[in-house]
Formats: C-alpha cells, structure tokens, sequence
C-alpha cells in the first residue's frame, strides 16, 4: 500500500484566488433583466426610476461585477457581464463535476486561465487516478476562500468511502488575514464549512480538536493548527493547548504506540526552511506556526515518526535523529515556489522501513514561473 501527500490545493467556487463578499445580495430593488444558468445581470434604478446601475449575481447570491446601467449602451454592458457570466461557469465547482471537460478542452481552458487552480486539480486527479495510492493525506489550504470541497469529495470518493482520505485544515480553509470589519464572523462561517466537510468524510474532531484513526497497522493523527492569529495581515497559526494534551496522553496508549507506523498531519510547519535553499526565499513572518517548538516537542513524545505538513508551498523533508521525520508538500496544484514544480511526497508502506519520495505531479507551466 502507498501513501500519497498532497496540499495546498486552494480550490474555490471558479479556481479564483481571492474573498468574495455578499453585502447587498438581498437588496429586493434589484430587478432581474437576464439570466443563464442561475446567473443573473441585474438593474437598479435611481430614485426616479432611470437606469442607474447593472450587476452580475452568481447563482449563489454573490456579486461579481457591478457597471453602470447607460440607455444607450445596455446591451453592449449586458453582453460583457453575459460574457463573464460564462467564462466563470466553466470553472464552476459545479460544472467541473456535472461535466468534467474532456482533454482538449482542458488543455485549452488551461491556456486562458493557467492559474486556475479548480482545472489544475483535473490534472493532480488524473494523477491520482493513475497512482492508485492506499492513502491519500491533504494537509491543509484544500480551498482558498472556504468554497470548493465539492470537488474534493466528488473526485475523491472511493478513497473517502474507503476511510482512505485523510485531511486537516489550512488557514485558508477557516480564516483569511485581512482586517476588515466582520473578520471573526468569516472566520466562523469558514470553520463551520470546514467542519462539515470533515464531518462528512468521517474525519470529525475530537473535544480536544484533533482525531487519530487506525488503518490496519498504521495510526493516523490529524492536527488542527488553525488558530487565528490577533495580528491582522497573519496567516500564522498554532495547535491549541487542549489538543497537545490529548496528543501527549494518546502517545502513552498501548494501541497507539502498538502501531506499526504513526503520522501525523498538520497544516503549518514545523521547523523553518533553509534561507538559501531555492530560488525564492519563504518568508517567515506572517507565516509561522507559533508554537512549533511545543508542538515539535509533543509529537517527538507521542513518539510519532512522520509528520506531514503543508503552507509554504516549498517541498522539503527534514530528518533529525529522534524526531518525526517531517515532511512538507508543495502545492499540488499551483507547485512549488523553490522549484516552480508539482510533485507530491509518495511512501511505499509495505517498505520494512517506509521513507516518502518525491513524486512528480502533472507538468502543467508553473505558475510560480521557473522560480524566478
Ligand atoms: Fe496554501
Ligand atoms: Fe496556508
């Protein structure tokens, strides 16, 4: 059986980057003038009932693109917001599922959008496909705003079924870094949405916020590090006193420490990387896991020997003498910064003493250039 790590994989509803906002979603003196395929183009009127302004709602409710309504250019403006309309439900979440684009077409679509992270996700799938690993671990940042675990479980599915599928959450799953007003309250929404995706796949946490499970002889540890930060412009996180308790409690359970292999997977990482080591250098600062040496500390008690993590999007495995090996994936889909590659981090478990290898993934054109 081989195992297969992964992360970082920032799906969204469009395989856009970025926060989108609701705000006057709910504004009833928008009329509809057009729809298509649950889009909307919408008009408002001034207080004496000219044209004032058009907007592009998706079918979710969110706003897109708001233009102003002129008489004379109507449908010229309903056209570019029709034009848009389209070009984002081609990378919908829910159109990459009902109707998975065959090859040419992806290639295509790739060469509009290249960065599209929900198209390069097809490629890391036919990856998976074609690997037909035992286990799969996600560490972290699976979507980049909190949308997109759609196609995780769509994609995924015999490994989900299966109990195949491991995950925990990335700091893009449940909070973004801006400071803007009602940070907590998106913060909340996102972590509700990452729990019931959990919840769904059979990976829910325990009272302490972490799980570990059992497949045949291996242990599983999932971590959650996502704990938001005060500072704003921070995607740094840490692992809550609670669940390095149960963690150092679990490290003394017979059953535990009776598994032939014990991993655990985190989202941030836990020892920082070389400086000079690739041709971008990941920045610290904003970017941490605060308590890593606690945490590194805990997991060499719990007597674990690997511990998977992602968020740099910088490959990297480090093995210190009695200590968790740890093992850092890029981003499966965007690559990786210090070598502008895809691969992810393949075990053969079978192995009498397993040791991840780097496996490459698709060879899409990086999208962090050469590493440039
Ligand atoms: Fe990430
Ligand atoms: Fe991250």
């Amino acid at each position: 059986m081989r195992l297969l790590h992964l992360s970082d994989l920032h799906l969204s509803r469009y395989g856009e980057s970025g926060t989108w906002t609701n705000s006057d979603g709910e504004d009833d003196r928008w009329e509809t003038l057009q729809s298509w395929q649950r889009w909307r183009i919408e008009g408002l009127r001034d207080r004496k009932g000219r044209p004032d302004k058009l907007r592009l709602v998706d079918p979710e409710g969110l706003v897109h693109k708001v233009k102003s309504w002129p008489a004379k250019k109507e449908d010229k403006v309903i056209g570019v917001l029709l034009a848009r309309a389209m070009k984002r439900h081609q990378t919908s979440t829910e159109r990459l599922i009902e109707d998975r684009p065959p090859p040419e077409e992806l290639a295509a679509m790739l060469r509009v959008d290249p960065g599209n992270t929900n198209l390069r996700f097809l490629h890391v799938v036919d990856d998976v496909l074609a690997l037909q690993p035992g286990l799969i671990l996600l560490t972290g940042d699976l979507t980049d705003n909190g949308f997109g675990y759609a196609l995780v479980r769509h994609y995924f599915a015999p490994w989900i079924a299966a109990h195949r599928l491991f995950a925990v959450p990335g700091n893009h799953d449940t909070y973004d870094m801006f400071p803007r007003f009602g940070r907590a309250a998106r913060a909340a929404f996102k972590s509700d949405g990452y729990r019931d995706f959990a919840e769904a796949i059979g990976l829910e946490a325990n009272a302490a916020g972490a799980y570990v499970r059992r497949v045949e002889d291996i242990a599983v540890v999932g971590l959650n590090s996502c704990k938001m930060p005060k500072t704003p412009f921070s995607a740094s996180g840490a692992v809550t006193r609670e669940q390095l308790v149960w963690l150092r409690e679990i490290g003394h359970d017979a059953a535990f420490a009776g598994a032939r292999l014990r991993i655990a997977l985190v989202h941030h990482h836990l020892l920082r990387m070389p400086l000079e080591v690739g041709k971008r250098s990941p920045l610290e600062m904003g970017m941490r896991l605060r308590n890593a040496a606690e945490v590194m500390e805990v997991c060499t008690a719990a007597h674990l020997d690997f511990v998977f993590h992602g968020h740099r999007h910088h490959g990297y495995l480090v093995q210190l003498p009695e200590h968790p090996t740890v093992v850092a994936a890029p981003s499966s889909t965007l690559g990786c910064k210090s070598t502008g590659r895809s691969y992810g981090w393949l075990m053969d478990l079978d192995e009498p003493r397993p040791f991840p290898l780097v496996h490459r993934l698709h060879t899409l054109p990086p999208v962090y250039g050469d590493g440039a």
